[in-house]
């Protein structure tokens, strides 16, 4: 199989299936640029270790571009036996310039030069990502703007009345948790593998630190087998997609629930819903449910990947050709998410009189326990009498803001006329003025915060 890049010990063909099996140029064509750039930059290595002359690097850059003008124009021809973007862009080079052609790769293994392509390409696809969350995260703390009350709730029962801001805001918070983290996973990305060959290393002497000037890394690799054989920014990047798409699901289930008939908290834009083909007056919140659900698509990449990585002997080894798919399947993935979840958050409207109107008094059975805290009861007493009183409403089958004083009673004598003051949904949220609450003052630090966070993001 004298054709291949490395058929010269090779007498049997390839079998046609095994062929296609061991093919990634299908999916791994999305990184001719990044693999271009990096034979760019390592042929000016080894012009300068004297391996290839000025006139021999000048006739590869120009051999190169003239590849990447046919990738850009989208006429770059792959050919049935090229493997992967490596070969195919070395291949058409030695087609388009000659002898010349077979310099390029000296000192280089497709084992390097694979992982060096992969983190360029997913720096880039981080920053992409990053400016999306950041544009969510904005349209989230410019919708906290708005006055609103309506129930929180836990175990998804009702809690304690909370501002609309505060719950958006919660998600906003969660998602700048994302950003960080994606910001420390792309400096651990950012670091040049190239010149660490297939396993040994470069035996040419090759500027390494000219390489990662080139290519604009922090920081090149301390060892070539781990350079070469590790793919944990791949598992942490996967990781990654799924804990933000873990925190987008939860916001999506609260969203589909606040959009039932039942609640009618929120209804969503008509371009974001669809419709049923058989029952007329169905609007249903597909773009919420999409993105409730890719979550468990991503962190199946996630899982599937790590599964790949376990046990595998040091270095390369041909398993780790499938990390680019579940690389490129979460990148696309979390980029559409994060898309549509803008979409979502900036159309929706809030039904600001169905959430308050949702509210009732039970809601407020903490409050009437603070009531007594603030006139010296222990707290775990006036939970108790607090407790009694809403048995009492229960059983009476009255609102708990009905109970006379007198009826109070019964729960404490130190209900006075003044628990009418309990009532007011606007004094309850009020209370929680701690940082990180949900009274005005709190909310309005917190976007204050997000603000500051955003501009310096
Ligand atoms: N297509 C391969 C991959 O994606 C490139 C590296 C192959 N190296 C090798 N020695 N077979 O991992």
């Amino acid at each position: 199989d004298g054709s291949k890049l490395w058929g010269g010990r090779f007498v049997g063909a390839t079998d046609p299936v095994m062929e296609k099996f061991n093919a990634s140029i299908a999916y791994d064509q999305r990184m001719w640029d990044e693999d271009i750039r990096g034979s760019k930059a390592y042929v000016m290595a080894l012009q300068k270790a004297g391996l290839v002359t000025q006139e021999e690097m000048e006739q590869i850059h120009g051999g190169l571009d003239k590849v990447f003008v046919e990738w850009s124009s989208g006429k770059f021809h792959i050919k049935p036996g090229d493997e992967d973007v490596h070969t195919a862009n070395e291949r058409r080079l030695k087609e388009l310039i000659g002898e010349a052609a077979g310099k390029l790769h000296t000192g280089r293994s497709r084992n390097d030069q694979v992982v060096t392509d992969m983190r360029l390409w997913l720096r880039n696809g981080i920053d992409t990502l990053k400016g999306n969350a950041i544009e969510l995260i904005n349209t989230m703390v410019e919708r906290a703007a708005i006055e609103i009350l309506f129930p929180g709730y836990t175990h998804m029962q009702r809690a304690q009345p909370i501002r609309w801001s505060h719950w958006i805001l919660s998600h906003a918070v969660a998602l700048s948790r994302d950003v960080e983290q994606v910001e420390e996973i792309r400096r651990r990305v950012n670091v040049l593998p190239l010149g660490s060959g297939a396993i040994a290393g470069n035996p040419f002497n090759i500027d390494r630190e000219l390489l990662r000037k080139e290519l604009d890394f922090d920081g090149i690799s301390i060892n070539s087998m781990d350079a070469t054989g590790q793919r944990d920014f791949v598992a942490e990047f996967l990781f990654w997609g799924s804990m933000c798409l873990t925190h987008l699901s939860k916001m999506a289930e609260d969203l589909i629930l606040y959009s039932t008939k039942e609640f009618s908290f929120i209804s969503l834009s008509d371009a974001y819903s669809t419709g049923s083909s058989l029952m007329p007056q169905k609007k249903n919140a597909d773009s919420l449910e999409l993105i409730r659900s890719k979550a468990g698509r991503v962190f199946g990449r996630c899982a599937g990947f790590l599964m790949t990585l376990k046990g595998l002997p040091s270095t390369y080894n041909k398993d780790l050709q499938e990390d680019k798919e579940a690389m490129f399947d979460v990148y696309d993935t979390v980029h559409a998410v994060l898309q549509v979840a803008t979409g979502v958050i900036s159309t929706l409207k809030v039904n600001q009189k169905h959430m308050e109107a949702a509210l009732s008094p039970d809601m407020l059975a903490t409050d009437l326990a603070y009531y007594l805290v603030r006139k010296g009861v222990p707290f775990r007493e006036a939970h108790s009498c607090s407790g009694k009183a809403v048995y009492q409403a229960e059983s009476k089958n009255v609102p708990l803001n009905q109970l006379t004083v007198k009826d109070l009673h019964s729960a404490s004598p130190l209900f006075d006329s003044d628990v009418s003051s309990v009532w007011d949904y606007t004094s309850s949220v009020e209370q929680y003025s701690a940082p990180g609450g949900t009274a005005r003052s709190s909310v309005t630090a917190q976007i204050e915060h997000m603000r500051a966070w955003l501009k310096a993001h």
